[in-house]
């Protein structure tokens, strides 16, 4: 079967090798067919590149090549991406993404046009890099009832916070290293600050509980607040700092989602995750907790997802996999901060007299070098709307939420 790969950037070209790497085993899992790279789109020359002849810049001589089935869209960005991808699905091809800011923010439309014109539209690679969660979470956890889902869900600041607890090193050193190795998005503002994992807790929102759940949806709170003094005291309390995405079913008609900084004490499956893994943890009502846990980003581990997809297309074409979601509305994603309690760690330019007259039931904790005007602490639960009335008149220096994965 002939296939193209639209963007020969980091996953792109993480494609075609996969491809052609396993070109002797693919056909195994195809039932037959092989997978052949006939077109590669990219407007920048890749001159000695050994692929050379199979480069074009002119996105027709794949929506007009009959013979190509199947296109892998590596381009990232919402245009011209979605555009490609809907006429490609109009022209009967089935496509597949690593492309989480498409499927976030369009899933719906293209996987009722993949419907419509009996094709697929499959997008593993778009969350957790290459762990596979996209079909557990849709078919091996399908007679679950899901409770909720938290997830270090971003390669980057995984790798960024791993270094400042483990090695002390400083934010800006762990994010030129993270984009070094390729992990980062193209503005890495997009991991610091929490959008691309925004995106892919929309994408398993919307598969885990049914209803397309967009970014603007979702509140986001990035690392860059983040400093060596909090490392030190999680690290008192027990814990880590991740970058958590959390969903939380309240009722058939709302849920609750949002992306932060969150503490994860040591007892849990998430605090041992570094580095560039990733790890989602989904609480479903029969299987209790499950995990899935493996490399975030990078080439390989993201066209190992890819190309799985491709190989699926290669053994449904004439066949629709039942597969997506349908549509949302404004009030299905509830206020969490009004909504959801929490325990929340709490730092501020205070005392404990101060503290105790405003709580009434803190953990406090300590760390090398702490000012003696400076308190750091583990309130109870409630909410953030309550914890803010509690600490309006408070020097505060940071908060983080404490979270119960
Ligand atoms: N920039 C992303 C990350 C790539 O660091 O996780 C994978 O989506």
């Amino acid at each position: 079967m002939k296939v193209a790969v639209m963007g020969y950037g980091t996953v792109g070209s993480g494609v075609v090798e996969v491809i052609e790497s396993h070109s002797d085993s693919i056909p195994k899992k195809t039932g037959g067919e092989a997978l052949e790279v006939k077109h590669i789109l990219d407007l920048r020359d890749f001159p000695g590149d050994s692929h050379e002849a199979l480069f074009t810049k002119d996105f027709n001589d794949i929506l007009n090549d009959d013979e190509v089935k199947v296109v892998a869209e590596t381009m990232g960005g919402v245009n011209p991406a979605f555009d490609f991808t809907m006429k490609l699905l109009k022209a009967g091809k089935s496509v597949v993404t690593s492309n989480k800011e498409l499927v976030a923010n369009k899933g719906l439309e293209l996987l009722n046009t993949a419907e419509e014109n009996g094709v697929n539209y499959l997008f593993e690679a778009s969350v957790g890099g290459g762990i596979p969660i996209i079909r557990p979470l849709t078919q091996c956890l399908a007679a679950n009832h899901i409770e909720g889902i938290a997830g270090i869900l971003n390669g980057t600041t995984n790798f960024i916070l791993t270094m400042m607890i483990e090695k002390g090193m400083s934010f800006d050193e762990a994010l030129k290293i993270a984009q070094d190795k390729g992990y980062a998005e193209k503005d890495p503002t997009a991991d610091i600050e929490g959008h691309d994992a925004c995106r892919k807790v929309c994408i398993l929102a919307s598969l885990a509980f049914g209803k397309h759940v967009y970014p603007s949806q979702v509140e986001t709170q990035g690392i860059s607040d983040i400093t060596l003094e909090d490392v030190s005291y999680i690290n008192c309390a027990g814990g880590v700092i991740k970058l958590l995405g959390q969903i939380k079913y309240i009722n058939e008609d709302s849920i609750a989602a949002f992306v932060s900084p969150a503490v994860v004490y040591n007892g849990s499956q998430l605090a041992s995750v570094k580095d560039v893994f990733n790890a989602v943890l989904v609480r479903g009502d029969a299987v209790g907790d499950v995990c899935f846990y493996g490399p975030g980003a990078g080439k390989l581990p993201t066209a190992s997802a890819v190309v799985a997809d491709m190989i699926d297309c290669a053994k449904h074409t004439n066949r629709r996999k039942i597969f997506g979601w349908g549509a949302g509305d404004e009030d299905y994603v509830v206020d969490y901060k009004s909504t959801i309690k929490m325990p929340f760690y709490v730092r501020a330019k205070s005392d404990c007299a101060k503290i105790n007259s405003i709580f009434s039931d803190v953990r406090y904790l300590t760390r090398t070098g702490q000012p003696s005007d400076e308190v750091a602490f583990i309130t109870d639960i409630m909410t953030e709307n309550e914890l803010k009335e509690k600490i309006k008149d408070l020097n505060v220096i940071n908060t983080i939420k404490v979270t119960n994965y």
